[in-house]
């Protein structure tokens, strides 16, 4: 079932009381259930109607997955206010509506065909890169709406503040965006998603009244352009500074994939020395933790591709060749997906050793607090789980890495970095190089920022791995 996730009825009472708080629904008036499911939010109309001793106004639902019809035709077929429309929201539908209601489904793109793709995207100025149905599902709801009307939708919390739904909250902002209620965690059971009651009106824009996660509240007024309102909304003024992480660094990347960690990631310790020519200090996220203060070379990837990323021919690879070439280790690689378009002993994605091998700073890539270490001696080769981040003169590696560990670096990814579950956070290379730097960093990080050939250390010869 696409998305199908039902609301508990306390969270629908609640927000079925936003949706009429300020008008009450008359008889004539058409209220709007996209993805009903099986009729949590019309059960919710009704008992609020029951409630108040109001007459039903007129209810539609729109649900597109045929398994919720029996049971939807058979609770409202008595009632003749209430119209069931086996349809798909954001391919049909003209009609508008007074009141819109409801939890559209959290689908992510990975999930649809190529040609909703297509079709998404040519008909949604929300649907813009990796973008979720739910975003798409706000678009429709606020293209049926009739003036005035109200719209109530329980939703994640992250199009407030993920680049993606950046044109959403650009048209968001173009209308009367009355309240932003952050819901607690636990508001679906153990489905971790971050609720958030959103209620817009079809009007003008106004002020917006935010009820965040510890109870506060606050009115705020949001920005047009699509800006992320998580600082704002959180009571942090955004930082106004010219200088980003993104322009001091060369680059800011997650690890190298291999797409076969068992293949080609091996113990030091047990390394065969005719292997070592190919193998580099490698680091993964569970190696980074709060205690780590050295970065320790347990275990080496032994990587088949030259510094500028050509992959080297197998009779080039001499002992480290035959190894890939061993029965169980070619079926291994042959296995994988990945390799279906390139080389049998390609790796996930090609390594970039000339642009990994210099001074960085390494995070891991999902984490409760952001931590940093630096890699001053150019070692190491990320594994996929740690994200690096290499200044472009590695004189300014200890003034970053300083930032980075500073309250405020930690205060700004925590309101900009996308949740993961149980409070954690992800640190993406598109939020991290957006991370403002202070007048003083950006001042003290050196002028200039053309890299020499003399910038980079040689390779550290004392390493475990290549001799
Ligand atoms: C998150 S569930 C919510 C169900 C119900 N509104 C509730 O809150 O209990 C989203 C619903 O949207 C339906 N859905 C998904 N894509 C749809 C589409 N394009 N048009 C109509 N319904 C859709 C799913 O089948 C699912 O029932």
């Amino acid at each position: 079932m696409k998305g199908f996730v039902p609301t508990p009825r306390k969270t629908v009472d609640a927000m079925v009381e936003l949706l009429f708080r300020k008008r009450h629904p008359e008889p004539n008036d058409a209220v709007l259930d996209p993805g009903c499911g099986t009729g949590e939010f019309i059960d919710g109309i009704i008992r609020w109607c029951d409630r108040k001793r109001l007459a039903l106004p007129r209810i539609t639902g729109v649900e597109s997955d045929p398994r919720h019809l029996p049971l939807l035709h058979s609770k409202y077929m008595r009632l003749r206010t209430v119209e069931i429309q086996h349809a798909d929201f954001l391919t049909d539908g003209r009609t508008t509506y007074n009141f819109v209601v409801g939890n559209p489904p959290y689908v992510a793109i990975t999930a649809l065909s190529d040609s909703e793709k297509t079709r998404y995207r040519a008909r949604y100025a929300t649907a813009r890169g990796r973008f979720d149905l739910y975003l798409l599902f706000f678009e429709q709801a606020l293209r049926s709406l009739a003036p005035g009307g109200r719209l109530v939708f329980i939703t994640p919390e992250k199009y407030v503040y993920v680049e993606t739904a950046g044109p959403l909250r650009d048209l968001l902002a173009r209308h009367h965006l009355e309240e932003i209620r952050f819901l607690q965690e636990d508001t679906f059971g153990d489905l971790v998603t971050y609720p958030t009651i959103t209620v817009v009106r079809r009007a003008p824009p106004g002020r917006t009244r935010v009820r965040r996660r510890d109870g506060s509240l606050a009115t705020v007024t949001l920005p047009s352009g699509g800006k992320p309102w998580l600082p704002l909304l959180e009571g942090s003024a955004p930082q106004q500074t010219a200088v980003t992480l993104g322009d001091l660094c060369l680059r800011i990347s997650c690890g190298v994939a291999t797409g076969a960690d068992s293949v080609f990631i091996q113990p030091v310790e047990s390394l065969d020395p005719e292997l070592r020519r190919f193998a580099y200090p490698t680091i993964a996220g569970r190696q980074l933790t709060p205690t780590t203060t050295e970065l320790l070379q347990h275990f080496a990837m032994l990587i088949p591709y030259s510094a500028d990323g050509q992959l080297l021919p197998l009779e080039e690879l001499g002992a480290f060749g035959r190894y890939l070439m061993r029965d169980d280790v070619r079926q291994q690689l042959l296995a994988r997906t990945c390799v279906r378009r390139k080389p049998w002993y390609a790796f996930h994605e090609t390594p970039l050793l000339r642009e990994i091998l210099r001074p960085k700073i390494l995070c891991k890539d999902i984490t409760s607090t952001p931590r940093f270490w630096v890699d001053r001696l150019a070692q190491f080769v990320p594994r996929h789980s740690v994200y690096y981040i290499v200044p472009r003169k590695p004189d300014d590696i200890d003034v970053i890495a300083g930032y980075l560990e500073s309250p405020s670096a930690r205060r700004w990814l925590a309101q900009n970095c996308q949740r993961a579950s149980k409070g954690f956070v992800r640190l993406q290379s598109h939020v991290l190089k957006r991370l403002p730097l202070p007048d003083h960093v950006a001042a003290e990080a050196a002028e200039g920022s053309v890299i020499h050939a003399a910038d980079v250390p040689s390779r550290h010869t004392d390493s475990a791995c290549r001799g």
